[in-house]
């Protein structure tokens, strides 16, 4: 489903070059539900950036289902994007003027797709929002914010989501919501998961784990069921 050859992230900033990631490499298979761990500051989310197709790596290569990212050129990796990646951030960034319901339109009508009430009527009520669809984002609590931020994400049914800290900015109550969620939409939606979080209890929760340290990998659990 994706894998990471050799990536690294350098910055240069005058004489000076930072290697923020250093020569990254994991096969993940289609349906895992991984978790990158690691320290603030250890490049998860410069990794997460990669893997998805926002940026890419100074060396090595990501190919995700079959296409190689990594050599694309920005309008390319947008299609692929758009036609298989979901990606939740941190902040949630919904648009602030556009209700529940149309925030998670959007990628379907990017994609010119019928049906996209419908459809976001359905996520929504898969999240348990069903009744606030016509709310706006400050008219909801941040956790409510993240569940609308993951059920556009999976709006264009992803092959493949990503979310950076889903669980950063909440709560524990809501937080254990968002987790229970995204494994829910992981099981039955075949969608592979990668999350990244500094949250051990959350770390804990996904069936394997990838552990960053420095920009480099420490720990690599293994995916169940496969040889790695
Ligand atoms: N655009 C950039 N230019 C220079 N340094 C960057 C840039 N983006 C991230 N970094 C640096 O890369 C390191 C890893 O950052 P990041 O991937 O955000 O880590 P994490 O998400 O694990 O906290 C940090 O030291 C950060 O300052
Ligand atoms: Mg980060």
């Amino acid at each position: 489903m994706l894998i990471a050859e050799s990536l690294t992230k350098e910055y240069r900033s005058g004489e000076r070059t930072l290697a923020v990631l250093k020569n990254v490499s994991f096969v993940v298979q289609p349906g895992e539900f991984v978790a990158i761990t690691g320290p603030s500051g250890s490049g998860k989310t410069t990794l997460l950036g990669l893997l998805a197709g926002l940026d890419t790596p100074s060396q090595g290569r990501v190919i995700l289902d079959g296409a190689e990212m990594s050599s694309m050129s920005e309008d390319d990796r947008a299609r692929i994007r758009s036609a298989k990646v979901g990606f939740v951030f941190q902040s949630f960034q919904l648009i602030s003027t556009l209700t529940a319901s149309e925030n998670v339109q959007v990628p379907l009508e990017l994609r010119g797709e019928a049906g996209a009430e419908r459809r976001a009527a359905d996520l929504l009520e898969r999240v348990g929002l069903a009744e606030r669809s016509t709310h706006f984002p400050m008219q909801l609590s941040g956790g409510e914010q993240q569940r609308v931020a993951i059920a556009r994400a999976f709006s264009n049914r992803p092959s493949i989501l990503f979310a950076d800290e889903p669980t950063g900015n909440l709560d524990a109550a809501s937080g254990e919501r968002v987790v229970a969620l995204l494994e829910e939409l992981n099981r039955e939606s075949g969608s592979t998961v990668v999350i990244v979080t500094h949250d051990a209890v959350l770390a804990s929760r996904a069936r394997r784990q990838i552990r960053l340290a420095d920009g480099a990998v420490i720990e690599d659990t293994g995916s169940a069921g496969h040889t790695v």
